[in-house]
């Protein structure tokens, strides 16, 4: 506690002592559980500033998950008021991403210059595929084809690994739309959303080094509503976070408890 006296009084006036026990915890992995409204975005904009200021940790070397590119906004203008200077890295994990993936997606044949596709581009491909194959949009939407290769990209099941999962005539008709699906990225040079986070996942597993880079950057890594993470979120936050173990995660503590049990940090 007695460090935070040394913080400006600005910082110390708007927290409650329950947040200050979170900011402090810097050392270690730090779950923070509590209901909407309650602070817990709050916790990790002060951290940031308590990290920066307090601890002098280099701004480059903390990270910021947040949920929404709005929320990135909103969270970059509040630090920038706290903390003048250097900004950390924040955004959602896509957008994060979507940055490794282009200083580093070449190690695993991603152009530099790839295009992300919008839901609208990705529907477009699936309906050129399904007039190719001649699967009717009577017999299946191609929205929900779409959010069914969606699903299993998050669980990082690939178009190769689909098929052998799949069981029945809807998912055996998302196994060939979904292999014609990527092939037809891969000839556009395009990444859709979910490629940004399993895309990134492939890179860090088939080049330990390059994910080590990250790791040695990142000391510090706060993760805002991780109640909605999915898996592939989940594997990258683990990966990231294994060498300093440095994480604070906040989430709501009345939504999707359950995910909780699979996210032990101190492994
Ligand atoms: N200790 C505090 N003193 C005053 N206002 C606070 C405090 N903690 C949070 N707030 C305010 O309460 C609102 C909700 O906080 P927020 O961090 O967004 O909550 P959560 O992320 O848990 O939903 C925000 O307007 C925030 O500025
Ligand atoms: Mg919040």
């Amino acid at each position: 506690m007695i460090r935070l006296y040394s913080m400006t009084s600005k910082l110390l006036n708007e927290l409650n002592p329950d947040q200050q026990k979170a900011i402090i915890a810097i050392d270690g992995p730090v779950l923070i559980l509590a209901g909407a409204g309650s602070g817990k975005t709050r916790v990790l904009t002060y951290k940031v500033a308590y990290l920066i200021f307090e601890k002098h940790i280099d701004p480059t070397n903390i990270l910021m998950v947040t949920f929404t590119n709005k929320a990135a906004g909103e969270m970059k203008e509040r630090i920038k008021k706290l903390v003048p200077g250097d900004m950390p890295l924040m955004g959602t994990f896509h957008s994060i991403c979507a940055k490794i993936l282009r200083s580093d997606g070449r190690h695993i044949n991603i152009p530099i210059n790839f295009t992300i596709y919008d839901e609208q581009d990705q529907l477009d491909v699936i309906k050129d595929i399904m007039k190719e194959a001649d699967i009717s949009t009577k017999d299946f939407k191609p929205h929900a084809l779409l959010t069914t290769i969606s699903e299993a990209k998050n669980e990082l099941i690939g178009p190769l690994e689909y098929p052998q999962l799949a069981r029945g005539h809807f998912q055996e008709t998302v196994a060939r739309v979904y292999l014609l699906y990527q092939k037809k990225l891969i000839e556009s040079s395009a990444l859709d959303f979910d490629d940004l986070l399993s895309k990134t996942v492939e890179l860090f597993t088939k080049h330990p080094d390059i994910l080590g880079k990250y790791q040695e950057q990142f000391q510090y890594i706060l993760v805002d509503e991780y109640q909605d993470t999915n898996h592939a979120q989940y594997v990258l936050t683990t990966m990231l976070s294994k060498r300093h173990r440095n994480i604070t995660v906040v989430g709501d503590a009345s939504q999707s408890i359950y995910r909780f049990r699979g996210a032990d940090f101190r492994n």
